[in-house]
């Protein structure tokens, strides 16, 4: 299981400190939630702040892109540091060519479905990406509460996944509770925000939830 610390619930005026705290405690990759307060109610970061943080880390840096028109900044989101870029099939009329443009520019490509948006809409595209992003909240905010439904909705990714090594990842509302359930149901990457910055201890959450996802439920 792969363990994707969202920065979103970080303290953005301490993002460095923040940062060395889940690398250190073995995080794979950091998640970066990209906001347009368009595609959804909220603004957050940009390529400036992924520049950053790109010099101050070696993780991979998993960038979440909740924005209208993505294909306009792909390039500009690789140049400043992404190693994946996630877009949302909601955004993307021509999804195909949005994929294939974030693999020209040099990222690995990523795709992100809302709680209502049906798995099969990536079954024709499954040879274009890296990753599924399975949003198990309505994105916009950290801190939400887990959708259920997301277990079906992994098990049915996994099956049209067969053996190809697409990523299976979940984001929004994940904690040590539903970790063993999530990585059951298929996942292979939990991104989480609260879980891990609003934890007293942020080396012990990433422990906490790698640990509650390899025992069995
Ligand atoms: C929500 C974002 C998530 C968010 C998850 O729109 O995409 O990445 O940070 O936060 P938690 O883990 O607190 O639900
Ligand atoms: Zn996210």
């Amino acid at each position: 299981m792969k363990i994707a610390p969202s920065i979103l619930a970080a303290d953005f005026a301490a993002l460095g400190e923040a940062i060395a705290r889940v690398e250190t405690a073995g995080a794979d990759q950091l998640h970066v939630d990209v906001m347009d307060g368009h595609f959804v109610p909220n603004l957050t970061i940009g390529p400036p702040v992924i520049e950053c943080i790109k010099k101050r880390t070696r993780l991979p840096l998993d960038v979440h892109l909740m924005i209208e028109e993505p294909e306009r900044y792909i390039e500009t989101y690789v140049r400043a540091g992404a190693d994946f870029v996630t877009v949302h099939v909601e955004a993307c009329p021509h999804l195909q060519r949005t994929l294939t443009q974030i693999r020209e520019a040099g990222a690995r490509a990523g795709v992100a479905l809302n709680p209502s948006t049906l798995p099969g809409v990536v079954e024709y595209v499954l040879d274009d990406l890296d990753l599924i992003l399975v949003m198990s909240v309505n994105p916009g905010f950290g801190g939400q509460s887990f959708i259920p439904t997301t277990y079906a909705k992994l098990r049915e990714l996994r099956a049209l996944v067969g053996s190809r090594n697409t990523l299976l990842s979940v984001d929004g509302g994940v904690s040590p509770a539903n970790a063993a359930l999530l990585a059951q149901a298929g996942a292979g990457v939990l991104v989480a925000g609260s879980a891990i910055f609003g934890a007293p201890d942020t080396a012990e959450a990433v422990r906490a939830l790698r640990n509650a996802s390899e025992v069995p439920n």
